[in-house]
């Protein structure tokens, strides 16, 4: 409060001294300042309540409803009349055949009432008129989605088959056991950790902003996308997939224009909250938006502006506070209508990164649905206090279905167990690829929101391009390693870092017993397995798997008649294909109870293993597309 009355009163200064106000920092000043009480005037200034029929039947013709054309009386006779049917002609004229007459616009207010969950009366009644004063998205509600592509619904069938495999096999094995009582339910990540990590972003963003950063990172990686383009064009030209279509490419450029600024917050506020918007769709398909502050205007994909009343020579008119709020083109431009009150990172009113998200879905090719809990629901909708809004299950499969899912090779992946402070297990896979991790909730078919993050800060003390981790958990260690060529570090989980005094030579520990001819743990594994049935682990380098007996200690422990082959250790089953050389990660999943093998796109289930078994027998199914049991694992940096 006491913040406020100071902003005030400085506010009152600031005016008295009106050269000052002419100094930059007034600006930001000015920007950065209470917007409160500009809210309460704006209400009040609130001109498009739908309070009559007539508004309601011109909310109807806005927004693609009416089937008919209404007739434009005298300006007189719209004033006085409150009563939309007696606006309507007495009798059909056959000269105006598609004419509204009382029935046509009966049915448009049915079919509004359809979307909208209202009872569906055809009288324009009171809830009706009150949905209809809500503040909302100014495009038509019956524009029509983009088209997946043939191809596109070919996957989505692919899909289902191996999903099914899966899940049959994982079903079948989760017999009673002892493991069970480890299969305890993840936990969600909290709204509340979703909003900070959102912020943490959005924070991060701000400084690179200002410090001018970003930017000159931007610049180098768009020198990249130009080139790219250049090249692209032609070879796409060549298999004939060049449809003319902006969203062909994987980079999607997108610009603030200058001459579009909204006039109510800072300019790197409005770049930081359309920049987040944009890496919410990134999270979930292979598209990644770059904002270009360089290429000439025309070579930018989609151009953001806010606007008031007449913009930017656009055919659709914004109409002051309230009705509509913003609107956009198929792969094109979005329009914010800056006499809405926008706020970021507030539950006061319109939250900014809402609006450009759902804008950014019509970009796209995303329609208006009738779901009230989508994000392309028309009907912008507060937020509730210290909840966020996401992408729905929906929300992202429709796009998918439009531009893909997303797919690459990993560093290594692993569940990792952690027992919480409240004495609850929880565990979540973990997938690591150069600088980045992403934490995968089975139990959603997701990522968390927000990721991926960087390994350091969140894993201290480790570093990028990990080759392999092994958790150790027998009944005398419970050891988290991680390897990266010739080293490997101890990973302390209960303080989350890494031990003291690491990392260390991996030829310093995981040696041949002395006098043996095995030989050591090579340098620069591909991936590391703790097998559960025999306690030991199993280093993988190109063609060769290596035994290592962990029990022994660092003491010389190599398993004898290892080295052996990949191949010959893990046999493929009847009809699958045999394991690739050079694996990238091998892990156990405690949700599936199944042993892993990844390489590139895909993964290999070791179909003879059970935790519990004591004889390793080992027979590999696969390969089957990783894409199909990860969902939506995105890299959203735009950083080439
Ligand atoms: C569709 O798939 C076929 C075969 O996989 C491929 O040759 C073709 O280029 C794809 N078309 C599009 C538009 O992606
Ligand atoms: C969404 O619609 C359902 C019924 O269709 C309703 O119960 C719920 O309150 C609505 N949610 C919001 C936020 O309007
Ligand atoms: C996860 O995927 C499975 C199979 O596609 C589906 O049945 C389940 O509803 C999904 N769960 C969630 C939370 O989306
Ligand atoms: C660890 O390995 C590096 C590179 O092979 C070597 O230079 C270093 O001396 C080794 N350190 C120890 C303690 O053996
Ligand atoms: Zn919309
Ligand atoms: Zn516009």
């Amino acid at each position: 409060m006491a913040v406020t009355v100071l902003v005030r009163q400085l506010t009152v200064v600031c005016l008295l001294l009106t050269s000052l106000a002419a100094l930059a920092s007034g600006e930001s000043f000015f920007l950065s300042r209470d917007h409160t009480d500009r809210l309460r005037y704006m209400r009040t200034q609130n001109r498009n309540q739908v309070a009559t029929e007539l508004d309601a039947a011109a909310m109807l013709e806005k927004y693609g409803y009416l089937r008919c054309k209404m007739q434009r009386r005298r300006r007189r006779d719209v004033y006085a009349l409150d009563n939309l049917w007696e606006m309507l002609p007495t009798a059909p004229d056959s000269r105006r055949p598609d004419a509204c007459g009382e029935a046509a616009i009966r049915e448009a207010v049915r079919e509004y009432q359809k979307t909208y969950k209202l009872p569906q009366t055809g009288v324009v009644d009171e809830a009706t008129k009150t949905m209809m004063s809500e503040t909302r998205c100014g495009n038509r509600d019956d524009e029509q989605k983009l088209q997946p592509t043939e191809n596109a619904t070919l996957a989505a069938a692919a899909d289902s088959n191996s999903r099914h495999f899966v899940q049959k096999r994982a079903a079948a094995r989760h017999g009673p056991s002892k493991l069970r009582s480890l299969l305890i339910p993840q936990l969600r990540t909290s709204d509340a950790e979703v909003t900070l990590r959102r912020r943490r972003w959005a924070d991060e963003h701000m400084r690179e902003l200002e410090s001018g950063a970003h930017d000159e990172r931007a610049r180098r990686s768009l020198e990249r996308v130009r080139e790219l383009r250049r090249t692209r064009r032609k070879r796409s030209a060549v298999l004939g997939m060049d449809t003319g279509d902006a969203f062909n490419r994987r980079i999607v450029t997108w610009r603030l224009v200058d001459t579009g600024y909204s006039t109510q917050m800072t300019i790197n506020k409005q770049r930081t909250a359309l920049g987040l918007a944009f890496r919410m769709w990134s999270e979930v398909i292979p598209v990644v938006f770059m904002e270009d502050k360089q290429s000439p205007i025309d070579e930018v994909d989609i151009k953001l502006a806010f606007g008031k009343g007449e913009h930017l020579n656009c055919p659709n008119k914004f109409d002051g506070y309230g009705g509509q709020l913003s609107h956009a083109w198929r792969q094109g431009d979005i329009h914010l209508d800056d006499d809405e009150y926008f706020t970021v990172g507030s539950n006061q009113g319109t939250n900014l990164l809402k609006v450009a998200v759902h804008e950014i879905g019509h970009v796209l090719g995303l329609a208006h649905t009738s779901r009230n809990y989508s994000i392309m629901y028309a009907i912008y909708q507060k937020l509730i206090p210290n909840a966020n809004f996401e992408l729905g299950w929906e929300d992202r499969k429709e796009v998918q279905a439009l531009y893909g899912v997303c797919s690459g090779k990993f560093d290594t992946v692993f569940d990792w167990i952690r027992r919480r402070p409240d004495g609850q297990f929880i565990y979540n896979t973990y997938m690591f690829r150069n600088n980045r991790y992403w934490m995968y909730e089975n139990r959603y078919n997701r990522t968390r929101y927000g990721d991926p993050l960087k390994i350091e800060p969140e894993w201290k003390g480790l570093e990028s391009n990990i080759d392999g981790y092994a958790h150790v958990w027998t009944y005398t260690e419970n050891t988290v390693y991680f390897f990266k060529g010739h080293q490997y570090w101890k990973y302390d989980s209960e303080n989350d870092k890494v031990f003291e005094k690491y990392p260390r030579n991996i030829s310093e520990d995981f040696r041949a017993p002395p006098g043996s001819n095995s030989p050591s743990i090579p340098n620069n594994i591909d991936t590391v397995f703790f097998d559960r049935r025999d306690g030991n682990l199993y280093f993988f380098k190109g063609d060769k798997v290596y035994g290592y007996e962990v029990a022994k200690g660092h003491e010389g422990s190599c398993l004898p008649g290892f080295p052996k082959m990949i191949r010959d250790e893990y046999p493929p089953s009847p009809g699958s294909k045999p394991l690739p050389n050079h694996p990238d990660a091998v892990y156990y999943s405690y949700t599936d109870t199944a042993m892993y093998i990844l390489k590139n796109n895909e993964f290999w289930i070791n179909e003879a293993f059970h935790p519990l078994d004591r004889l390793r027998t080992n027979s590999v199914k696969g390969p089957f597309p990783m894409s199909k049991k990860w969902y939506d694992i995105c890299d959203v940096d735009s950083e080439l």
